[in-house]
């Protein structure tokens, strides 16, 4: 794929950030983003120019019917100098699954990683240096053909923007408390719960609200169709642990499939631990967290890394994990993860790529 790049220079360019350690997330841009559109049947004009607005026509699909798809990976600062990203082919293949099943155009696999990674290149002043930062990356797909009947558009944008972060949770790798939703749910088997689009999130929205309010950082989703066996959270999957054994829930359908999620399995067995994939009840969990058998529990999720959680509110009641510590299992597996992912570590898998 052949991309057109805008220089920019001088006062073309945004000043940088101060301070790497102050970054929080998602709130600062870099100077470029990449762009192609789809209009008769094939992806053109691809180009990396200035972070700009559209001009979209207010009655674009993706405005009224949410034909939408993202995904979120990171480009992290090796100590040797390289730059790295973690896994992008898989993202590239599920933000394809996305647009299969919301009737969207396809991307090359190969044109998807070629994007993200001129653009990475392109803008490398922006990559944080400080442990625990990362430039967060945001491919996208927007629907942008103007009519209001409800069909596929026939045109779209796909994007990618920067954003260096930091830690996702404010308190950075400390426990989390998570509010355990018996009311609302986020997605049904059938439904569009396993891919990343944009619809999932606005549903989640009034829980994580009302969970916020209450203190509490964010939701542990149930299933739609009894809320009693345990889905994920709103941005990560997640685990317990059992003694030694690493249980999570099987991926049902109405779940995201989660590329961390697939690493910490592969890495915990590597580690010499027993996985499980399977239907987990909300109350075996409580049941296990009252017996002391289950011992720790974490998200997993490119924005989160691993966020140990230290306590779940479940009908009206605190069950407090691990006497709301770090456990050592999530702390082994946070290491590991993490000096893979910055190039600290021999990765023996193959995941990290450098651009
Ligand atoms: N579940 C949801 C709903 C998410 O938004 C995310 C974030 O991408 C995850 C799980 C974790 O997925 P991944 O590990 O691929 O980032
Ligand atoms: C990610 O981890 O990439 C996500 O998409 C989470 C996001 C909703 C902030």
């Amino acid at each position: 794929m052949k991309i057109t790049v805008e220089q920019l220079e001088g006062s073309q360019l945004k000043p940088l950030y101060q301070d790497d350690s102050q970054l929080g997330f998602g709130r600062i841009f870099t100077d470029r983003m990449f762009s192609m559109r789809f209009v008769n049947n094939a992806w053109n004009e691809a180009r990396i120019e200035k972070y700009r607005s559209f001009t979209l026509d207010p009655s674009s699909c993706v405005f009224h019917y949410s034909q939408e798809i993202f995904e979120g990976l990171k480009a992290y600062a090796a100590p040797d100098g390289r730059i790295l990203l973690f896994r992008p082919d898989q993202n590239a293949r599920r933000m394809n699954r996305s647009a299969e099943r919301l009737v969207m155009p396809t991307i090359p696999e190969e044109d998807i990683i070629q994007a993200i990674e001129e653009l990475v290149l392109a803008e490398k002043r922006w990559l944080p240096k400080q442990p625990g930062t990362s430039i967060y990356i945001r491919p996208t797909m927007i629907a942008t053909e103007a009519f209001l009947g409800v069909h596929p558009s026939a045109e779209y944008i796909f994007y990618v923007i920067l954003s260096p972060v930091g830690a996702y949770y404010k308190g950075g790798f400390k426990p989390i408390s998570l509010y355990v939703e018996d009311t609302y749910v986020r997605a049904n088997v059938g439904g569009v719960g396993d891919i990343k689009t944009g619809g999932n999130y606005a549903a989640s929205l009034m829980a994580g609200y009302r969970a916020q309010q209450k203190g509490f950082s964010q939701v542990l989703w149930l299933d739609g169709r009894e809320r009693k066996y345990i889905e994920e959270v709103g941005a990560m999957n997640m685990f317990f642990v059992y003694g030694k054994k690493l249980v999570t829930p099987k991926l049902t359908g109405s779940i995201l499939p989660g590329i961390t999620r697939a690493s910490v399995l592969e890495l915990a067995r590597y580690l010499g631990l027993e996985t499980e994939e399977r239907i987990i009840s909300i109350d075996d969990v409580i049941d296990g967290i009252s017996s002391g058998e289950v011992t720790e529990a974490f998200g997993s999720g490119t924005a989160a890394v691993i966020s140990p959680v230290g306590s779940l509110y479940y009908k009206e009641k605190d069950f407090v994990i691990n006497h709301n510590e770090v456990g050592s299992v999530t702390q082994t597996l946070y290491d590991k993860l993490v000096n893979i992912q910055y190039g600290r570590e021999e990765d023996p898998f193959g995941w990290v790529r450098e651009i």
